[in-house]
């Protein structure tokens, strides 16, 4: 197995969890590369459901190497909160490692972000309310707490001090540098035995001929340069932010996943061209159980949608796609994929770049009949209702990419593999 990238493809909560689960077994170490606690991936085993926010979902198989790289902006609370929930199930993280230069979420974030949304109003970003677009923000001005200074006393005095003035100026926000030192400095004694340099392990991993699996959180559409901007999250979650998350270089990359949900959802504000109201959008939301993994937020839910797809395939450079959730399908009389969108009566094959059009688009549907048939429980291709190899056929035809495996439950277990 080559190193492998796992990024979202619509707008998050693909079932990319589910995925690097099942990827994790023939692995030797999973990486996040971006992102925070924002992230909610779910693993369902046996019945029993974990949801990952900060750590890698290649947790639950004993002996791989989870790593937190650079590009992630750590919440250290959320992180011990992670660390001693999985610890209560027996789950010893034993080779976790978290990146001496990733950035540490602050309380003073939460603030922001909280405050920055209630001023936007009806415009509001709808963020999961994690700090992450503050941090990234304090990341780019070049004043972000990294994981090291919480290992430094003197620097993250200074640190502080630069940061609650500014903040105090800025927004009148008033934290006790005293506080926020001593409690910061208690986290980094906590995590400190985690705390390395995780591009120097990577390299040396993949130099050694292991198997890395780098997972990425959110999908292509919430990526800051590539997504609905503004309503997006705060960093690069296509496929080439695993090199500057990490520390990789791109010739290390062999091979990049795609994963999509067999209909489409968005939690938060934001256009969605293919959004469905009414009655097949509560079957989907029922049936598929769509309400966010992290804000428990009920999730939009829309048709397929082939134009993401074509655009995903490209700003990441898919090799094949991986396509989730089809069982939620299985009720559903007649199937929809938007093929293309309609602007002001012209066709539009690829994904526009402005907000206008997103938001007044018309998407252009081809419509088939659907399958009626319970799936969830079918292990093999020969099983598989004519209808839904038609639709699968079609997906790929649409974003002229392979689909190799299928997920049609949410349980661990392989996944049902085409030829
Ligand atoms: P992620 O953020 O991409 O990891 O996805 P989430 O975990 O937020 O949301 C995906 C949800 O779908 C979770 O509740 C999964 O347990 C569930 N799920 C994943 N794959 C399947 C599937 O093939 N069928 C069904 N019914 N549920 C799935
Ligand atoms: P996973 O990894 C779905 C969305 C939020 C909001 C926007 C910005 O589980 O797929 P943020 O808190 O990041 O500043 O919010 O991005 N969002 C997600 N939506 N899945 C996620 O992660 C998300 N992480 C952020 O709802 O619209
Ligand atoms: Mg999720």
């Amino acid at each position: 197995m080559a190193n492998i990238v796992v990024v979202g493809t619509q707008w998050g909560d693909e079932g990319k969890g589910r995925v690097i689960d099942s990827l994790a077994r023939t692995s030797d170490a999973v990486v996040r590369f971006q992102g925070g606690s924002n992230a909610g991936h779910t693993v369902v085993v046996n019945g029993e459901k974990f949801v990952f926010h900060l750590i890698p979902s290649g947790a639950l198989y004993p002996g791989k190497k989870c790593i937190i790289g650079n590009g992630v902006v750590v919440d250290p609370q959320d992180l011990l909160l992670e660390i001693e929930a999985l610890r209560s199930k027996q789950i010893e993280l034993k080779d976790l490692y978290l990146s001496s230069n990733a950035h540490v979420v602050m309380p003073y974030h939460k603030r922001i972000e909280q405050i920055e949304e209630e001023r936007r109003g009806e415009q509001r970003i709808g963020t999961t309310g994690r700090g992450i677009g503050p941090a990234y923000a304090d990341k780019a001005a070049r004043r972000g707490v990294r994981v090291a200074d919480l290992l430094e006393k003197g620097v993250l005095a200074e640190k502080l001090r630069i940061n609650l003035s500014f903040w105090k100026n800025f927004y009148g926000l008033d934290y006790s540098a005293k506080d926020l030192l001593h409690q910061y400095l208690e986290y980094g004694r906590k995590l400190k035995r985690y705390v390395t340099d995780t591009s120097l392990l990577v390299n040396r991993l993949m130099q050694e001929g292991k198997n890395m699996l780098f997972e990425g959180a959110q999908g292509t559409l919430l990526d800051v340069d590539h997504g609905t901007y503004p309503f997006v999250t705060s960093s690069n979650v296509v496929a080439g932010g695993a090199c500057t998350g990490v520390g990789i270089g791109p010739t290390k990359i062999g091979k990049v996943l795609g994963v999509a949900k067999a209909y489409v959802t968005r939690v938060g504000q934001g256009p969605f061209p293919t959004e469905i109201q009414g009655k097949i959008g509560e079957i989907l939301k029922e049936g598929g159980q769509e309400y966010g993994a992290t804000t428990g937020r009920p999730r939009r839910c829309g048709w397929f949608d082939g134009v993401i797809l074509r655009y995903a395939a490209r700003v990441n450079g898919l090799d094949e796609l991986i396509l989730t959730k089809l069982d939620v399908l299985d009720l559903l009389d007649k199937i929809k994929i938007c093929v293309a969108y309609k602007y002001r009566g012209k066709l539009i094959q690829d994904f526009p770049f402005e907000l206008e059009y997103w938001e007044r688009c018309q998407p252009v549907y081809e419509e088939m009949k659907g399958w009626k048939k319970d799936t969830s429980r079918i292990k093999i291709e020969e099983d598989l209702p004519k209808r839904i190899r038609e639709y699968i056929k079609r997906i790929e035809e649409i974003g002229g990419l392979p689909i190799r495996r299928l997920s049609l439950n949410p349980e661990r277990s392989e996944f049902l593999s085409l030829y």
